[in-house]
């Protein structure tokens, strides 16, 4: 791949840029074949082209000022009004459209962190599930407000009975996921909402991928637990449009149960020379395009689209949870209500990152879990088409593991090993820092965790470091599988 080192000092033409744009995604993972599964939620090339179009048409209007892009503004009541509706609201619920996730995962944080500052909260704290979204971590890093860690049962529930011991008179909010991301569960809710109403805590619902499947999964009459606003306890909710809404990447939606709550997340700043500024969300400039193709796609599918797709995708979350439970050296993690799940070793010998290492090499994209250890699977209706592949390369790929346990000790396997087992953990973290580091500093080179770094090995002290590190990974993770073959 030719990088550029400066920009070039004489334009090019359009066709000639667009040509050389796509040979950029020559080694990026397959998901038009549905071989990803996680990051991408992707149909077929005319719905593609149908959510560009909607896109392309407002790419660039801007919705930072809200009073200035009346459309944006309008598409912004309309989705939230959708999504309150959805999410079973009363009309009071209100909220924003954001960019994704992470942006309205932090701004809860941000909102509830200040409303406790009206009661006088210097010290905020907040209860999350250990499964919780990393973007909850991250948020309580930007936003100061320190998390206590609600564990798992033995079932990989969020044991709800520590939940009241955790919390205190600093506590600003308590999260619950509807589902989690790594095993794909649904929090106990109203359990939760229970504690949450008694103590006077705010309670947030993460429905980033839940939002736009479950109560299509609902009205196809899948039993469910309710998680939405027919918890009493639940005073805001986000749920991601980019995910299973299938809207272009950059749409979410924070909604709250009343403007009591929403007015906390604003920003007013009222002595700029630039003029009286106002916000209602991290972003300044808030794309238009996003916005768009966020409507475009939620009145596309309508509410029958969606329960189409639902079906669909529950199909293939059947199929792979089946296909798994049949494998008797697999077990599936927890009780996943779907659309994802993650699964483990059940068989001291087979080392399941190692199955990880035989999947990749079958040109699947599988994510790795830690804690316990696992593969994942974000499943999507488009799945369905390739489970019965993966599902007989999965046996496949375990019996190999099986016949050859030394696996454990090469490929990914056995940096993830040891990135999931090595007790130093701010090791685990420096080394990832490093490896951060060596992508982002200028003149950055490309980062394979699969296969470690795409050069030669650091020289002078910190290379010899970072050596140290590897070897000391490889012995811990070789050490615990002679623990466990033993
Ligand atoms: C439960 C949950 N919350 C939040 C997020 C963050 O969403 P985003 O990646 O759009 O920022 C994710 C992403 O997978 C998620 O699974």
């Amino acid at each position: 791949m030719n990088t550029k080192t400066a920009l070039p000092s004489q334009g090019r033409p359009q066709a000639d840029v667009l040509a050389e744009l796509k040979t950029y995604a020559s080694d990026d993972p397959h998901y038009k074949e549905g071989r990803l599964w996680s990051l991408v939620y992707y149909l077929n090339e005319e719905y593609a082209h149908f959510l560009g179009e909607a896109y392309q048409e407002f790419s660039s209007a801007n919705g930072l000022n809200p009073t200035a892009f009346k459309s944006l503004k309008r598409f912004e009541n309309d989705i939230i009004a959708s999504v309150a509706d959805l999410l079973h609201g009363t009309p009071e619920v209100c909220g924003v459209v954001t960019s994704g996730g992470t942006e309205s995962c932090m701004l809860a944080v941000k909102t509830y962190r200040d409303l406790a500052r009206t009661r006088g909260v210097t010290r905020p704290e907040m209860v999350l599930p250990v499964t919780a979204h990393v973007a909850w971590f991250k948020a309580s890093e930007y936003f100061g407000v320190k998390v206590r860690r609600l564990p798992l049962d033995k079932n990989l529930r969020a044991d709800v009975k520590k939940l009241a011991r955790l919390c205190n008179r600093n506590t600003v909010m308590i999260l619950g996921s509807a589902p989690e991301y790594p095993h794909g569960t649904i929090d106990p809710i109203e359990a939760f909402s229970a504690i949450a109403l008694k103590r006077n805590i705010p309670l947030h619902v993460d429905a980033c991928v839940g939002g736009f499947i479950l109560p299509f999964m609902e009205m196809n009459g899948r039993p469910l637990p309710l998680w939405d606003y027919r918890v009493p306890g639940v005073t805001s909710i986000s749920a991601d449009i980019h995910k299973y809404g299938f809207a272009s990447k950059g749409a979410s939606t924070i909604t709250y149960r009343n403007l009591d709550y929403l007015k906390h997340q604003m920003f007013v700043y009222e002595d700029w020379p630039g003029g009286v500024f106002a916000s209602p969300a991290l972003l300044g400039t808030r794309p238009g395009g996003a916005y768009a193709a966020a409507w475009a796609a939620m009145q596309h599918f309508g509410k029958s689209g969606y329960r189409d797709l639902a079906q669909r995708t529950m199909q293939a979350f059947d199929q792979m949870k089946q296909g798994v439970q049949a494998i008797p050296e697999l077990y599936v993690m927890g009780d996943p209500t779907g659309p994802l799940l993650g699964y483990g070793s059940a068989d001291p010998g087979v080392n399941i990152f190692a199955v990880g290492d035989q999947m990749d090499a079958k040109g699947w994209k599988v994510n790795r879990l830690q804690r316990p250890d696992g593969l994942h699977a974000m499943i999507t209706a488009s799945h369905l088409e390739v489970m019965d592949a993966y599902l007989s390369d999965l046996q496949e790929a375990v019996a190999t593991v099986k016949a050859h346990p030394e696996l454990a000790q090469s490929g990914s396997a056995a940096t993830y090993g040891m990135m999931s087992h090595i007790p130093l953990r701010g090791m685990v973290r420096k080394k990832v820092l490093d490896m951060f580091a060596q992508m982002y500093q200028a003149g950055g080179q490309d980062m394979d965790l699969h296969g470690g770094p795409a050069h030669a090995p650091e020289p002078g002290l910190k290379g010899q470091m970072n050596a140290v590190v590897e070897r000391l990974a490889q012995w811990y993770v070789a050490r615990q599988q002679k623990k466990t073959l033993r």
